[in-house]
């Protein structure tokens, strides 16, 4: 597990940048997996300390993680993980009234699951080291058309304050390259606001580069102002 992450415009691995922890159950929600999607070669970029990776293989799957962190080697990892698990928890209660927390169970539940998450991830990348890539957008150490689809959660839009344009389509472009279809969630910065211009102008952007886009609904978002995702495919791609 061994690699220098390109990062983008230098700045997009600082440690202020969450190392978060969401369940597959979460993926589901948030990406609109279904059974079909979980039977594919599945790219969870950037993973994290997200389970849908342990969790997708668990249940016969197959699925790998990239993450700049992932260098950080397991005990920094876990350590780090563990810390950013308590100052995300600490940041998403103090601005309670932007998150459905009957989505989650309630405060306790949303800790619980997190918690869970984190576990899991952490035990998962002890036992299988192979499923948990070291490497960073816009370049992944990955080959052409390894993976039927790529996940992205809560790194492009979340945080457009130091990601332009140019990095969301470079980002885009690289995972399209990956597999033939990504999707992104969520299409609002870390604060919650929509961010539809930048939106637009990506969705313009691919275009020319013959990636096709569409804004899909999530139902029962947690993050309240995080109605969408975005789903991008080569252009003529068909499922199945
Ligand atoms: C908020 S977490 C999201 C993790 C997971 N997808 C989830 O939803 O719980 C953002 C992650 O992006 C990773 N990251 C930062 N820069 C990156 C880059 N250039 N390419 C890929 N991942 C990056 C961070 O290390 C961090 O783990």
């Amino acid at each position: 597990m061994t690699a220098s992450p390109r990062t983008i415009h230098g700045s997009a691995t600082e440690s202020d940048i969450l190392v978060s922890a969401r369940s597959l159950s979460e993926y589901a929600d948030m990406f609109g997996l279904d059974a079909e999607d979980l039977l594919g070669r599945i790219v969870d970029c950037p993973g994290g300390a997200a389970s849908a990776v342990a969790e997708i293989c668990e249940a016969g799957g197959a699925a790998v993680a990239v993450d700049p962190q992932y260098s950080l080697g397991a005990h920094d990892l876990r350590e780090r993980v563990l810390a950013d698990l308590d100052r995300s928890l600490a940041q998403s209660s103090a601005s309670e009234l932007e998150y459905d927390w009957d989505v989650r169970g309630g405060v306790v539940g949303h800790e619980t699951i997190r918690r869970t998450a984190a576990e899991r991830m952490l035990d998962d990348l002890d036992a299988h080291p192979e499923r948990y890539i070291a490497g960073a957008l816009p370049s992944l150490p990955l080959a052409g058309d390894s993976a039927d689809l790529v996940l992205c959660s809560h790194l492009l839009f979340t945080y457009a304050d130091r990601m332009d344009l140019d990095d969301h389509v470079e980002a885009i472009v690289e995972m399209a390259r990956v597999a033939p279809e990504v999707r992104i969630y969520p299409l609002v910065d870390h604060a919650g606001t929509p961010l539809p211009e930048l939106v637009r102008s990506v969705i313009a952007k691919l275009k020319k580069g013959r990636l096709t886009s569409r804004i899909e609904p999530v139902i029962r978002p947690f993050q309240l102002a995080a109605t969408t995702r975005l789903v991008v495919e080569r252009s003529g791609h068909r499922r199945g």
